[in-house]
């Protein structure tokens, strides 16, 4: 494919082949995951993952555009979609236009994502009738943590109906996707089957239209958080670990650099330059 995936394409999914999601913050991991992914999404969860933020509430919209631009740099077949951050959207669809407008014009991206279900659904529509594409993010909502009091499992028992009625809400506002974050299996089949827009699964059922992942969580960056949600698919932070210790100590014991990292008096003929 030469263009990228549109809104409209990840719309038509619903019901068909997984749509496959993953976060980036960065152009190297861009390049990695854009094979492989239909949306790349780059998340507020920059902020707790690369910037060692203790939640998503200190996240700015210039760190999302900053990152948006680098992760756009690696992205030339998927959907990109960039978060909008706490505070940049929820007092009203002017806010939340004239931010993601600027987030688009800055960094390419084809559509946002924010949090909120019917509460949001004003603005969701205000934002898709003016050219700019929604995810919407239902469930445990990060940015919503202090309200919630941690980050438990939204929706359980008599509270599920609240989030059939934000997932409703959502999709009749005009979101192209949502997001279903902690939910019960039972509860994100029964909103899968409802809605006539994708749902992409975080912590919520395989029976979800898509699923998504911190790729920094699925890569095993981190051996101090490891939610049940989450299966590694490598122990990338031990491996670094690993070689981390490796390199000290061969500095130490004089190991590295050795005669194949130093450069000679003359350079050699038919080296290429640099050696
Ligand atoms: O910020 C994020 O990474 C997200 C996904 C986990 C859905 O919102
Ligand atoms: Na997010």
């Amino acid at each position: 494919r030469s263009m990228a995936l549109t809104p409209p394409e990840v719309l038509a999914r619903k019901g068909g082949v997984p749509i496959v999601c993953l976060t980036a913050y960065t152009t190297p991991i861009a390049r990695l995951v854009d094979p492989h992914c239909d949306i790349v999404l780059v998340g507020d969860s920059v902020g707790m993952v690369l910037h060692g933020l203790p939640s998503t509430l200190g996240v700015t919209l210039d760190m999302m555009i900053l990152h948006g631009q680098a992760v756009r740099r690696g992205v030339e077949r998927a959907l990109l979609v960039v978060d909008l951050p706490f505070g940049s959207y929820e007092e009203a669809p002017e806010q939340a236009f004239r931010s993601a407008a600027r987030v688009m014009r800055e960094t390419g991206c084809a559509a946002v994502k924010l949090e909120g279900g019917e509460s949001m659904a004003e603005t969701i529509r205000f934002l898709t009738r003016r050219g700019i594409p929604v995810m919407a993010h239902i469930g445990l909502t990060p940015q919503a943590v202090n309200t919630f009091g941690g980050y438990k499992v939204q929706g359980r028992g008599e509270s599920g109906a609240a989030i059939e009625r934000d997932a409703a809400a959502v999709a009749e506002a005009g979101a192209f996707a949502v997001v279903l974050e902690k939910v019960p299996d039972a509860l994100a089949r029964k909103i899968t089957a409802q809605i006539p827009i994708p749902s992409i699964g975080i912590g919520a059922s395989p029976a979800c239209d898509g699923q998504v992942l911190v790729v920094d969580d699925m890569l095993g960056m981190f051996s101090d958080f490891r939610p049940k949600f989450v299966r590694r698919y490598a122990e990338l932070g031990n491996d670094a670990q690993t070689a981390i210790a490796a390199y000290a100590e061969d500095v130490r014991q004089r190991r590295f650099p050795d005669e194949s990292h130093v450069f000679a008096d003359e350079p050699a003929a038919g080296r290429k330059a640099g050696n």
